[in-house]
């Protein structure tokens, strides 16, 4: 009895005391670096009275901020760097390797040097801020940190999945099924003839069926059709769009310490999960050999030892991922800007660059420094920044730096055309991430984002003035809703 009250009293003290101590760690950490800096109080400690916060100097801002300088922040107990500058977003996801060091260790008699690293350095390191994508891709490309040492297999490591990927899915020479052939023109004509409210309604959805549909056919060179077994495409697509929201509000939790499944948000992703595995299911169990993913497949099954169908069942889920909601949330913003623009023939590749600069769908990406780095905090300074940091480099305020972009909020296409002098800064413009990890997936995303949007330029008039600052944020951000008209040219002119 007396062992419980003495824990009971003990409680209060671990409930403050532990998060105090962890938000402490990492002011301390970022006590040294010349930056500006905030403290972001998680409950309870933002109940702890005001005196005793500015006492423990976990009260008080360091610096002026601006959002378009490096600072530093604590969030939920992690040291965050807050990047958005494009020299300082170089130096976080494609620093310059260190020359080789000289001495003993590369004499004659020394380990070769191409020994692998079982850690990525600076840049290719995802790291802890994407665990939370675990429960939903598992350790697949996108969010491996390189061997995996659960599961030690010949090749399960992000350089291997990277390269398999590159050589049998993206520039696979004998996969026949281009994106760009005649009978998926004819599928997006019709995909988008039947859209056809008689006052503005939601394109978003028909622009995910349609993103899937393209990705299904290049991934496995058939379209899909839908199978009864399989839960129905549009409550997969919701299950998709659900996910993205809940892993970034699961790690902007103060649960984000426990283990996924005890969180409301975990527990919802492990449902989600159940309609979306089937998907990733199916694509392994129907791809023919000859496609694309087919070829991945045997690959993966040849190279490596042991049951690897949960490994490839981790790739397949991202690759369905990564396509739709990118490319459909693209084509979204891309139409938001339409509707908002005089009826004037447009320049489908400008029109697409602009969208990707003034409203990326991944808004930011995250990297730990594994070792400290200097960064350019100002033209005549340097700021060095300790290891463990987690680095948040900002895709949307690099692209609307005024630094780099003359009336940067603006949309304007022909900046990228016949007004050259409203961009700076030209290497400015990183929607698809920068570096070596870099997405693996852009140039088909590209060449999907100009085939539909070039049919939705050039056959229809949008109506409707569709918002594209209202936004759903997940780790990609994407419109509310889309709600337009489409009214064919040809209907208007005649
Ligand atoms: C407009 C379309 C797209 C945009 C804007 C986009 C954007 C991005 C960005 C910014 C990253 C870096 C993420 C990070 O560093 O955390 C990324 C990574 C990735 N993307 Fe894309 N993406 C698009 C389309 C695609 C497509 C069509 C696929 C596949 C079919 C794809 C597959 C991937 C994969 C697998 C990664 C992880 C690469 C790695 O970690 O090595 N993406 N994408």
């Amino acid at each position: 009895m007396l062992s419980f009250l003495g824990l009971l009293s003990g409680l209060p003290l671990l409930v403050l005391g532990a998060p105090l101590l962890l938000t402490l760690r990492c002011h301390l950490l970022l006590l040294a670096v010349p930056l500006p800096t905030r403290v972001h109080l998680p409950w309870p400690l933002s109940r702890l009275p005001r005196r005793l916060l500015e006492l423990l100097g976990l009260r008080s801002e360091r610096g002026k901020r601006d959002k378009f300088q490096l600072s530093t922040a604590t969030y939920y107990f992690r040291p965050l760097l807050h990047v958005p500058t494009l020299e300082a977003a170089r130096a976080v996801l494609s620093p310059a390797k260190p020359p080789p060091s000289p001495g003993p260790s590369s004499g004659p008699s020394s380990a070769p040097s191409s020994a692998p690293s079982p850690t990525l350095p600076t840049g290719l390191q995802k790291g802890s801020a994407y665990d939370n994508f675990a429960s939903f891709t598992g350790s697949s490309v996108f969010t491996c940190p390189d061997s995996s040492p659960a599961s030690p297999r010949a090749g399960d490591s992000w350089r291997h999945k990277r390269h398999e990927l590159l050589k049998h899915v993206f520039r696979s020479p004998n996969a026949s099924a281009s994106p760009l052939q005649p009978p998926l023109s004819a599928a997006i004509a019709t995909s988008l003839a039947s859209f056809d409210p008689p006052s503005p309604a939601d394109l978003l959805p028909l622009y995910q069926a349609l993103t899937f549909g393209i990705s299904f056919l290049y991934l496995l060179g058939r379209p899909f059709a839908q199978p009864a077994s399989l839960p129905p495409l549009r409550t997969y697509l919701c299950a998709l769009t659900r996910i993205r929201v809940l892993v970034l509000e699961q790690s902007r939790s103060p649960l984000f310490l426990l283990p996924a499944r005890l969180t409301p948000a975990g527990r919802e992703i492990g449902r989600l999960m159940e309609v979306a595995r089937p998907y990733a299911r199916h694509v392994l169990e129907t791809a023919p050999a000859a496609s694309r993913i087919g070829s991945f497949i045997l690959s993966c099954r040849a190279s490596m030892s042991g049951d690897v169908t949960a490994y490839l069942l981790d790739e397949v889920t991202t690759l369905l991922f990564a396509s739709v909601d990118t490319s459909a949330g693209t084509l979204s913003f891309a139409t938001c800007h339409l509707a908002a623009l005089p009826r004037a023939p447009v320049d489908v590749d400008a029109h697409v660059k602009e969208t990707l600069r003034l409203t990326p769908v991944a808004e930011f990406v995250v990297r730990p420094l594994v070792e400290p780095l200097s960064l350019p905090a100002s033209p005549a300074a340097a700021a060095r920044v300790p290891a463990g940091v987690q680095a948040c480099v900002w895709i949307k305020l690099v692209h609307t730096n005024p630094a780099y972009y003359a009336r940067p909020q603006e949309f304007l296409p022909e900046r990228w055309t016949t007004r050259p002098e409203l961009v700076l800064e030209p290497g400015a413009f990183l929607p698809f991430g920068l570096g070596g990890r870099a997405c693996v997936g852009s140039a088909i995303g590209r060449q999907v984002v100009r085939e539909v949007f070039g049919h939705v330029a050039g056959k229809y008039v949008v109506g409707g003035r569709p918002d594209y600052r209202d936004v759903t944020r997940g780790f990609t951000t994407l419109p509310r809703s889309v709600r337009v008209t489409l009214t064919p040219r040809a209907a208007v002119a005649a």
